[in-house]
C-alpha cells in the first residue's frame, strides 16, 4: 500500500451509511425511526418509469409518510429544475427531502436540500464554501454504483443560460443517511453499468494520486480500485449478480468519500470539456480519458500508479515501478474495452475548438498530480476525440 507518510489530515463524513441487499424496501421504517412523517421525493423519472423505486415508495407510505413526488430533472441536473423543485417544496414543506436514482437525482435533491435552507438561486452558491446553512435534511438511494454522490459535499448543476457546470462544495451539502441496495442495480442497462463502474474506477485513480491524497484517502482509493477491478467485468454483463453488485456499490460509495476529500484529476477536466459542449455522458467521457491521462501523468507519480497495479491485480514484484505503471495503465484500458467502452470516442471536435477546450480542461485540472498547460490539455482531448 502507500508509503505516504500520516500527516497533518482533515477527514469529515457526517452521512450514516446503511448497506444491504433488500434495504431499499425499509426506507419506510428507517425514515419514521428517525422521525420524519412526511418526504419529498425526488426520482429519477427513468427509474420510476421502469418500477425500480415502487419498494422504496410502497415502504415509505406503508410506514405513514405522507409523499409528494418529483421526477423533473434531466441527466445533467440544471439550476431551473432545481430551483423549480425548491420553489415547490417552499410552497409544500415535508420533513425529508428523498433522493433516489443516479447522479442526477441524487444531485438534485442535494441541490433543492440546499436551497430549502439558503434562499437564492442555485450559482449564489457555486464554488467551495459558499453554502452559508446546513442543507434540509436529505436521505439520498442510489440506483447506480458510480457517483458515489450519495456520500460527497459536491453538487454538480448545469447553469442552463451560460451552460456552465457550476460545482457547489461544502460541507453543509452531506446526506444525512445513504441506503446502499445493490437489489436496485438489477434494472440497470448495460452501458449504464459500464459508464457508471468507469466513472467510479476514474475516482478511485484520480483519488490515490491526487495532490490533496491523505493516508486516510488512500487507503479509500486503493480498496476501491481493488474491488472494481475485480467486479466491474463481472457486474456490466450481469447487474443482477449480487455479489458483484454489492462489491460495485460499496467501491464506489468508497472512491465518492474519497474524491470528496481530494478532487479529482484530468480525466474529470477532460470530461467536464467535453460533456457541457457535446453531450459526452461522464461517465463515458471519464472511462475513456482516464487511460491516456493516466499516460500524461505516469511521470510524476509512477510509484503510485506502481501500488495500483498491486491493486489491480496485474503487478509483476520482479519488474520495477515503470514496468508496473505500464501494466496498470493497460490494465484500465483493458477494462475499459471489455466493458463496451472505445478507445476514442464518435464526437465530432473541430481541429479550431481544440484550443479552448484545452483551455477549459487545463482550468479545471484541480489536484492532478502533473500540472497540465492548456496545450496539454488540448492533446488529451484530442486523444480523446480522434478530432
Ligand atoms: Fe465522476
Amino acid at each position: 500500500m502507500s508509503e505516504l507518510p500520516v500527516g497533518p489530515l482533515s477527514f469529515l463524513l457526517p452521512t450514516r451509511i446503511e448497506l444491504g441487499v433488500g434495504l431499499a424496501e425499509r426506507l419506510g421504517k428507517l425514515s419514521a425511526e428517525a422521525g420524519y412523517r412526511s418526504a419529498f421525493v425526488v426520482v429519477d423519472p427513468g427509474v420510476h418509469a421502469a418500477g425500480a423505486a415502487d419498494g422504496a415508495l410502497r415502504s415509505l407510505e406503508a410506514a405513514g409518510l405522507t409523499l409528494t413526488l418529483w421526477t423533473r430533472l434531466q441527466p445533467n441536473p440544471t439550476d431551473v429544475d432545481v430551483e423549480a423543485g425548491a420553489a415547490a417544496l417552499a410552497e409544500d414543506r415535508k420533513d425529508v427531502i428523498i433522493g433516489i436514482g443516479g447522479g442526477s437525482a441524487l444531485d438534485t435533491a442535494k441541490g433543492i436540500a440546499v436551497l430549502a435552507t439558503n434562499p437564492g438561486r442555485v450559482r449564489d452558491f457555486a464554488g467551495n464554501g459558499n453554502v452559508p446553512n446546513r442543507a434540509w435534511p436529505l436521505v439520498l438511494v442510489p440506483t447506480t454504483a458510480g457517483t458515489g454522490s450519495e456520500v460527497t459535499a459536491n453538487i454538480s448543476i448545469t447553469d442552463v443560460r451560460t451552460h456552465d457546470k457550476l460545482a457547489l462544495r461544502d460541507p453543509n451539502n452531506y446526506a444525512k443517511l445513504a441506503i446502499l441496495d445493490p437489489a436496485l442495480l438489477r434494472g440497470l442497462p448495460a452501458p449504464a453499468a459500464a459508464a457508471a463502474g468507469m466513472d467510479a474506477l476514474t475516482h478511485a485513480v484520480e483519488s490515490y494520486v491526487s495532490v490533496r491524497a491523505t493516508a486516510l484517502t488512500k487507503l479509500l482509493a486503493y480498496d476501491a480500485t481493488r474491488r472494481i477491478g475485480a467486479s466491474i467485468e463481472a457486474f456490466v454483463a450481469d447487474r443482477g449478480d449480487e455479489r458483484h453488485a454489492t462489491e460495485m456499490l460499496y467501491a464506489s460509495c468508497l472512491a465518492g468519500i474519497a474524491i470528496s476529500h481530494t478532487g479529482t484529476g484530468n480525466a474529470h477536466a477532460v470530461a467536464r470539456a467535453l460533456g457541457g459542449r457535446y453531450g459526452v455522458a461522464h461517465g463515458v467521457g471519464c472511462g475513456v480519458a482516464l487511460e491516456p491521462v493516466m499516460r500524461f501523468n505516469s511521470e510524476a507519480v509512477r510509484d503510485d500508479y506502481a501500488i495500483l497495479a498491486q491493486a489491480l491485480g496485474v503487478a509483476d514484484p520482479s519488474a520495477g515501478s515503470d514496468t508496473n505503471a505500464e501494466r496498470a495503465i493497460r490494465r484500465v484500458g483493458q477494462i475499459r474495452a471489455a466493458v463496451g467502452l472505445p478507445e476514442q470516442l464518435d464526437v465530432d471536435v473541430a481541429a479550431e475548438a481544440l484550443p479552448e477546450l484545452g483551455r477549459w480542461a487545463a482550468d479545471s485540472s484541480g489536484p492532478n498530480p502533473r500540472p497540465t498547460s492548456p496545450d496539454e490539455a488540448a492533446e488529451l482531448v484530442r486523444a480523446v476525440v480522434r478530432a
